[in-house]
């Protein structure tokens, strides 16, 4: 057995366990050997000598971390709070990780970028945030970099699944309500992504690592930023559209609006659009379409109206 693989024997942590992306992480990586996924009951993640404590106790293998400060309108008002869990505890657990000669799974965000390009964004472009939420997720991509150790950050956007809050949801509630119109924003380019697409391509890069089929100077290699979005792109608009046709309700009329129509306490980026060649290339995985995903997403969830 290669060391990598030996380590397996140490278990998987998951950070934001109860969030989009870290419920479906626990089931995605269940495969894999023993995973401890940690809610905020369990353990405060603000708390960063619980958290330096706990992860010494627990000495897990890989660490993925889907914790974050999502609340990105509530950002710009309460920046201490989201510093603490989007720049400062990637930092702590890319240290712990690095003590433990553990692989950290990291999550950052479109937001790090201004949206002003005209193509998808790679991840050697500049990122320029428009907002806190995005200022301290970049601050977090690059506290993890500058600690060094074995490392896959993965951009998403867009993120939407049958728990927790997001567009879909909120969607659904509002024709649930009885609103047969609505104004959503056109001009906002990006790919939704379902938080099982994004925790299924996670898994795969802990399998690699936790089978261990690489060595240390592979993953030292391949360490860095990845793009991971679904295919295509939309709009805000066109992704409310597709939900209602998905969910029967083509009784609800969807007008399309501007951002500055729209006022909201964060700006956001016109062009919300990642490239996942990187991603492609370096471990061959793709993300299904943003259509096919939200269909997935209806056929698994909403018919059985876990979601409702
Ligand atoms: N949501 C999006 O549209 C989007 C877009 C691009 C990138 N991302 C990134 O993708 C990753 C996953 O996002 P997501 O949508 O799954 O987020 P989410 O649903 O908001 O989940 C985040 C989780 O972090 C937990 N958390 C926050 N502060 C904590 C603390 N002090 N102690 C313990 N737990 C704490 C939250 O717990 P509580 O439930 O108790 O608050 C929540 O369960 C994040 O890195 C995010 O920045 C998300």
């Amino acid at each position: 057995m290669s060391e990598a693989g030996k380590e397996m024997l140490r278990p998987i942590l998951v950070t934001g366990a109860r969030g989009q992306v870290g419920s479906e992480l626990t089931r995605a990586l269940q495969g894999l050997g023993p995973t401890v996924a940690v809610d905020r009951a369990r353990l405060d993640l603000a708390d960063h000598d619980s958290v330096r404590t706990f992860v010494r106790e627990l000495k897990p293998a890989i660490i993925v971390n889907a914790a974050a400060y999502t609340a990105v309108d509530q950002a710009e008002s309460d920046a201490a709070t989201a510093r603490l869990i989007n720049a400062d505890l990637p930092r702590v657990l890319a240290e712990e990780a690095g003590d433990l000669d553990a692989l950290l799974i990291h999550y950052s965000t479109d937001y790090v970028f201004d949206g002003r390009l005209d193509r998808p964004y790679i991840e050697t472009d500049t990122p320029d945030p428009l907002n806190v939420y995005g200022q301290t997720k970049l601050e977090g991509e690059r506290a993890v970099a500058a600690v060094g150790g074995k490392h896959l950050i993965f951009r998403t956007s867009w993120v939407y699944g049958a728990t927790g809050r997001n567009f879909l949801l909120t969607m659904l509630r509002l024709a649930r309500e009885g609103r047969t119109e609505l104004s959503i924003v056109d001009d906002q380019i990006g790919a939704p992504t379902w938080s099982a697409t994004i925790a299924a391509l996670s898994a795969h890069g802990a399998a690699l690592y936790a089978t261990g089929a690489h060595d240390d100077a592979w993953w030292t290699q391949r360490s860095g930023l990845y793009h991971l979005t679904s295919g295509g792109e939309t709009s805000w608009a066109g992704f409310a559209r597709a939900i209602f046709k998905a969910a029967g309700r083509d009784d609800v009329t969807v007008k399309p609006i501007a951002s500055h129509e729209y006022r909201t306490a964060a700006r956001r980026p016109l062009n919300s659009r990642l490239s996942g060649t990187k991603l492609a290339q370096s471990f061959g995985l793709s993300a299904p379409s943003w259509e096919v995903a939200l269909s997935s997403c209806f056929e698994l969830h909403m018919r059985s109206g876990e979601s409702q």
